[in-house]
């Protein structure tokens, strides 16, 4: 990440009308309450990133009332380059307001060589928080995660190192991403038996991605765990950018790490001139009608968008004044998605 030795930017107060500007739901039956946006770091805050603009797009949210980052360990490139940049944002400009922040970390991706870098054993997941809390210069993180579900590992023992990190008091809160609804009722009884409440599930969940429709919101509303869902925009297909060609400045053309041009099909493009066509009718982006349309389910607490640059944070909070669909309009939308 390019980093200036003079400070480009003026010192940091947040602005005074931050919680008038934004809504907030309760992450289930828990004591928290999440912004119903919240931002992401996976892309745009590594080390190839432009750290001034990163900075930017962290003071924006926070001025806005988004108080939820969520991060993991081997979010960059490289592997934990998001969390050190995250730090380096803190300690410039959002150390004074840690009470009114609450950040995430997760592990359970490959994150360092050998056996005990990945999926979801006890080892892994204790030296990685101490690491993600290093990089960043943290106490505590407000939420961690397991951030997938391990075939082999017991989950008594996944569990059971979450559990250990509140006991220590290295994570407030624990979550678990991608689990589906069966393993997320045993995560969530095994948690329960150790007297460690599940806050939070993290699943993929968007437009052309509906999987959580198939029991795992259930099983969230039935147990009152909270729910942030991740990839709303399907990385930027579900807004207007690519409608008209592959802009330079796009994920799928500049950082085709997980989201390529062969994914810009004519099939996703057809149906994402109209989807926006009825995003228009309603006033709204493309991108804001993606967000209010998975917040219609109050059983997701929050939406966790991606951005590269502010100006999207701006449109994509404005989605929070209209999260209302007419029966027309989402079966309009759902022939459109099944055709
Ligand atoms: N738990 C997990 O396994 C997991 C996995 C993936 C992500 N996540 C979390 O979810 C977060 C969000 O994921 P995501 O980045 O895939 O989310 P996303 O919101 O679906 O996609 C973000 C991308 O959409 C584009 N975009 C956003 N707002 C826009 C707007 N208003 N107009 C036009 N384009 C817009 C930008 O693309 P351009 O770069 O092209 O401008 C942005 O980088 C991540 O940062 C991470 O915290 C978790």
């Amino acid at each position: 990440m390019k980093i200036n030795d003079t400070d480009p930017l003026p010192v940091y107060k947040a602005a005074a009308q931050r919680y008038d500007r934004m809504k907030y739901r309760r992450c289930g039956n828990s004591g928290i309450l999440l912004p119903m946006l919240s931002l992401g770091l996976w892309h745009n805050f590594g080390h190839t990133d432009d750290f001034t603009k990163a900075r930017k797009i962290v003071r924006t949210a926070f001025d806005y009332g988004i108080t939820h980052f969520d991060l993991a360990n081997n979010y960059g490139p490289p592997y934990g380059a998001a969390e050190e940049n995250f730090g380096r944002i803190l300690n410039k400009d959002l150390m004074p307001y840690r009470d009114e922040l609450f950040i995430s970390s997760k592990a359970g991706y490959d994150m360092w060589p050998g056996p005990y870098g990945n999926f979801g054993s006890k080892k892994y997941l204790m030296a990685s928080l101490d690491q993600s809390l290093k990089r960043m210069g943290l106490d505590y993180v407000d939420v961690f995660y397991s951030h997938r579900p391990d075939p082999e590992t017991p989950l008594e023992e996944t569990m059971g190192a979450l559990h250990q990190m509140v006991q220590q008091g290295k994570a407030l809160y624990v979550g678990i991403s991608s689990y589906g609804p069966e393993e997320t009722e045993r995560a969530y009884d095994i948690l329960k038996a150790m007297g460690t409440p599940l806050l939070i599930h993290q699943p993929k969940y968007n437009m052309f991605e509906r999987g959580p429709e198939e029991g795992l919101l259930d099983v969230l509303g039935d147990k009152k765990v909270g729910s942030i869902v991740f990839s709303p925009l399907a990385q930027g297909l579900l807004t207007n950018k690519y409608l008209k060609g592959l802009p330079e400045d796009s994920r799928a053309v500049k950082d085709a790490r997980y989201l390529t041009t062969s994914h810009i099909t004519l099939d996703i493009i057809e149906k994402t001139a109209k989807l926006n066509r009825v995003a228009e009718k309603r006033g709204q982006t493309l991108a804001q009608m993606a967000i209010a349309w998975l917040l219609k389910d109050e059983r997701v607490t929050s939406v966790l968008v991606g951005v590269s640059k502010k100006e999207q944070l701006l449109d994509n909070i404005k989605a929070l004044d209209n999260i209302v669909f007419t029966k027309d309009e989402l079966q309009t939308i759902d022939n459109i998605l099944n055709g």
